[in-house]
């Protein structure tokens, strides 16, 4: 069973081949993606539990650049809806030979529910879940802060806004560690960084001023309304006031800093849309990179290549 759910237990080399590995997809001096043969006569199932427009189509598109079969199950028009369990919905998508499931689900910890209901033929990809993990995600940002800045030593990364709900920033988190960064730093009022935050790896600022002083990277989050449940927050108005990255907020970083987002963005809530869409923008980029980063994560996990994976993630 070759299975991909967390970053968690996963060492810089295998973070390292991961990046590599997606590099080799991309052709040398243009934005086009390679098609390669690796995952013929393969059928990967994109079941999205929960709402995604960039991860979604970049893992359909990657899984048809590495030549598998996509089927995209339209979960809100499925048997589900009738009222078929979702252990009997896997073992029917199983019985038309599925090789991979790529799960996205509101629920923390539902793809690892599925990989230990599977059969050893299938592995499971986690597309997100909750508020536990995007590891995908998180890699795709790792390969595009290295194709800007050429390695992480050195870099000192500030993650701002909603770290409490944010999956994307624990595995970033995650990533950025294990990858040698100098320093992770989150910038978010109290209310929105969860308990745990420094025993994460990262450094804790409630200001901006203080907080982006001399960064190298800027990750911006949104706030996630879906999984609040009554938080006490502040008003959008009062969040953008206070940690909304504008034109002005932005020159306490380094003259050189680049903007991450991991999507979607809000525009005039944590983001002004001059910075969104200005010269050290990257968010598009982002989005590129997400499709060569999908085909190396299912590759590797097909083949078995990176046993790493398969150890880390498959119990
Ligand atoms: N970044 C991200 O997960 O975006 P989607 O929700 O559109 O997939």
């Amino acid at each position: 069973l070759r299975h991909f759910l967390t970053l968690d237990g996963l060492d810089k080399a295998t973070l390292t081949e991961i990046l590599d590995t997606a590099d080799s997809f991309i052709e040398v001096g243009a934005r086009s993606i390679k098609k390669v043969p690796l995952l013929r006569g393969k059928t990967v199932v994109n079941l999205f539990f929960e709402a995604s427009t960039r991860t979604r189509s970049t893992f359909e598109l990657a899984a048809k650049r590495l030549s598998a079969d996509v089927l995209n199950l339209n979960i809100s028009t499925s048997a589900t809806s009738k009222g078929e369990s979702l252990s009997d919905t896997l073992q029917n998508l199983e019985a038309m030979a599925s090789d991979m499931f790529v799960v996205r689900h509101s629920q923390s910890g539902a793809p690892h529910f599925i990989a230990e209901s599977v059969t050893p033929n299938v592995s499971i990809i986690n597309a997100g879940d909750g508020r536990h993990a995007h590891p995908t995600q998180a890699m795709l940002d790792m390969l595009t802060i290295r194709q800007h800045k050429g390695q992480f030593e050195g870099l000192k990364v500030a993650i701002v806004g909603d770290i409490l709900h944010s999956r994307v920033a624990r595995s970033q988190i995650r990533a950025l560690n294990t990858l040698g960064v100098a320093e992770v730093r989150v910038i978010a009022p109290n209310t929105l960084l969860p308990v745990d935050i420094e025993s994460l790896g990262a450094n804790v600022f409630s200001t901006m001023q203080e907080g982006l002083d001399s960064v190298d990277v800027i990750i911006m989050l949104r706030l996630q309304k879906e999984r609040m449940e009554g938080a006490l927050l502040p008003s959008e108005h009062e969040f953008y006031e206070l940690y909304g990255l504008t034109t002005e907020k932005l020159k306490y970083a380094k003259p050189d800093a680049i903007v991450m987002h991991p999507g979607p963005i809000n525009r005039g809530v944590e983001i002004e849309s001059a910075v969104a869409d200005g010269p050290q923008s990257v968010i598009l980029n982002q989005v590129t990179n997400g499709i060569a980063v999908r085909m190396a994560v299912m590759s590797m996990a097909m083949s078995g290549q990176t046993a790493a994976i398969s150890a880390a993630t498959s119990e």
